[in-house]
């Protein structure tokens, strides 16, 4: 039980009812934001089966790809396939400390989780059919992709996001340090501009399963980084010097190397800045 008080008075967290909640009277600010019970519906609407989609006209085009694009390609769905099994495994002590504060809270982080492993099932799909990595199950072809992931991609999502979720799960930290990682760095700046690269060199068509399914990831992603601004927002986090995000945001985005654009990296920070500075967590003046 002790261990439960200690949840309830971090720092990050306003105490009282509704866990993050603040007072209505400072709720104005709040109003572009959907209420905590709507992100069911937001869900409902954006459901899709990782499984039912035609992979084999991907799988046939592949191999006749030019050899630089299939490099590119690579790398980034080789990337997807470490990172989304990082972020589903990761995860879970959000929801654990979230759990103690606030079960509407807790809801969202586990429609989240549901999300993140149709991913990880879909980079492994396309791992598996359309790369043709060898391996006869998951783990193998996720260790197969890992060859092809660039090693400032591999520490972000196998070192410093393994050890935020310790952090996390042992209290050492906040929940909003996590979601300053998690959320804003990791999927603001780098799942968006890998999937913004992916879209971009998919949109004449080559690989239209493979564009089809990040199509849908990169709309779940919206809205998972969309609940971390509005957990940041409501906790009032202005002292947790976000210019300081967005310094890693950037340099997190350029984890990707060559594979992505020095213009999609930017799109991506640009973005980032624009997700925080709606909520007054940055200057606007700083947000062009
Ligand atoms: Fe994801
Ligand atoms: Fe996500």
């Amino acid at each position: 039980m002790a261990q439960d008080n200690k949840m309830i008075v971090d720092p990050y967290i306003p105490a009282g009812a509704g866990g993050l909640s603040v007072p209505v009277a400072d709720r104005s600010e709040l109003s572009i934001f959907p209420r905590l019970s709507t992100y069911s519906q937001i869900v409902a609407k954006l459901q899709w089966e990782p499984t039912s989609i035609d992979l084999a006209a991907d799988a046939r085009a592949w191999p006749e790809l030019p050899l630089e694009r299939r490099r590119r390609l690579t790398t980034l769905l080789a990337g997807f396939r470490v990172a989304e099994d990082a972020v589903a495994e990761h995860l879970t002590p959000f929801a654990d400390v979230a759990e103690h504060v606030d079960t509407m809270m807790m809801w969202i982080f586990f429609l989240q989780r549901r999300d993140e492993d149709r991913h990880a099932l879909f980079f492994d799909r396309v791992a598996a059919e359309v790369l043709q990595l060898p391996g006869d199950t998951p783990a193998e072809r996720r260790a197969a992709a890992r060859e092809h992931v660039p090693p400032a991609l591999l520490e972000l999502f196998e070192v410093r996001l393994p050890a935020a979720a310790a952090d996390l799960a042992a209290q050492r930290t906040g929940i909003l340090d996590g979601v300053r990682l998690y959320h804003m760095v990791l999927e603001g700046a780098v799942f968006t501009a890998g999937q913004r690269a992916l879209l971009d060199d998919l949109a004449d068509g080559a690989l239209p399963g493979v564009r089809e399914g990040v199509e849908h990831v990169e709309l779940d992603e919206r809205w998972h980084v969309g609940f971390g601004v509005r957990c940041l927002t409501e906790a009032q986090d202005r002292e947790t010097l976000l210019d300081h995000v967005l310094a890693r945001a950037t340099q997190a985005a350029a984890a990707w190397g060559d594979a992505v654009p020095a213009a999609t990296r930017e799109f991506a920070v640009t973005l980032c800045r624009r997700r925080l500075s709606i909520t007054g967590l940055v200057e606007a003046s700083t947000a062009a």
